[in-house]
C-alpha cells in the first residue's frame, strides 16, 4: 500500500493523526502567544493615570514668605494614553505661605480663564485683569463674575520642598469638577 493511502485509512487515534493534531495545537498556541502581546501593547495606555491628578515637587519650603504669595510654574511630564512628554509646564499655581503650611491655588481664573495675578493693595490677595474678579489671599471670592472661589489644590510637603496634588477645573460654572 502507498505511503499517502495508508494515512487515508488510519482509524482516528491513530499515532500518525495524535502527531499532527499536537502540530496544530502547537501552531495556535504559537499563534496566540505571538499575537497576544501586541494586542496587550496597543491596548494599554502609556500612563494608566493620564488624565488624573498628580503630585508634582515645586520649591523648598523655605523659599516662600509667610502671607507672600508666589507664583509657580509645574514643570513635569505630560503623558497621554500614547505618548509623553518630558519637562512640559503643565500650567501656574499661587502658593501662599501660612506659619508652618502652605496653601495652593490654582493660577486659572474660574470664570474663563485667564491668569490671576497676585495684588498688594486692599489686604492683598488675587485679581483677574480680564473681567475683575476679585479673591482673597485664602481663595475666596471676593467680587466679580467668577463663579467660585479660585481652586484650592492640595499640598504637602516632601523632605522640605513643596508638593502639589496638581488638576485642572472646568471653567465658567460654580462646581469644582476636575477636567
Ligand atoms: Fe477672570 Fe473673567 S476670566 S474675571
Amino acid at each position: 500500500m502507498a505511503e499517502s493511502e495508508r494515512g487515508k485509512n488510519e482509524p482516528p487515534g491513530t499515532p500518525r493523526r495524535k502527531v499532527v493534531l499536537a502540530m496544530v495545537a502547537g501552531a495556535c498556541a504559537l499563534g496566540a502567544g505571538t499575537i497576544l502581546p501586541v494586542v496587550v501593547f496597543v491596548a494599554a495606555p502609556l500612563d494608566a493615570t493620564a488624565g488624573k491628578a498628580r503630585w508634582v515637587k515645586t520649591v523648598r519650603f523655605d523659599q516662600l514668605k509667610d502671607g507672600e504669595p508666589k507664583r509657580i510654574s509645574v514643570v513635569d511630564d505630560r503623558r497621554d494614553a500614547w505618548t509623553m512628554e518630558r519637562g512640559v509646564e503643565l500650567g501656574s499655581v499661587w502658593l501662599v505661605r501660612k506659619a508652618g503650611t502652605v496653601d495652593a491655588f490654582s493660577a486659572v481664573c474660574p470664570h474663563l480663564g485667564c491668569s490671576v495675578n497676585a495684588v498688594s493693595d486692599g489686604g492683598g490677595g488675587f485679581a483677574c485683569p480680564c473681567h475683575t474678579s476679585a479673591f482673597a489671599l485664602d481663595g475666596l471670592r471676593r467680587g466679580g463674575p467668577a463663579p467660585r472661589d479660585l481652586d484650592r489644590l492640595a499640598t504637602r510637603i516632601d523632605d522640605g520642598v513643596v508638593a502639589i496634588e496638581f488638576k485642572r477645573f472646568r471653567i465658567g460654572i460654580p462646581e469644582r469638577v476636575i477636567t
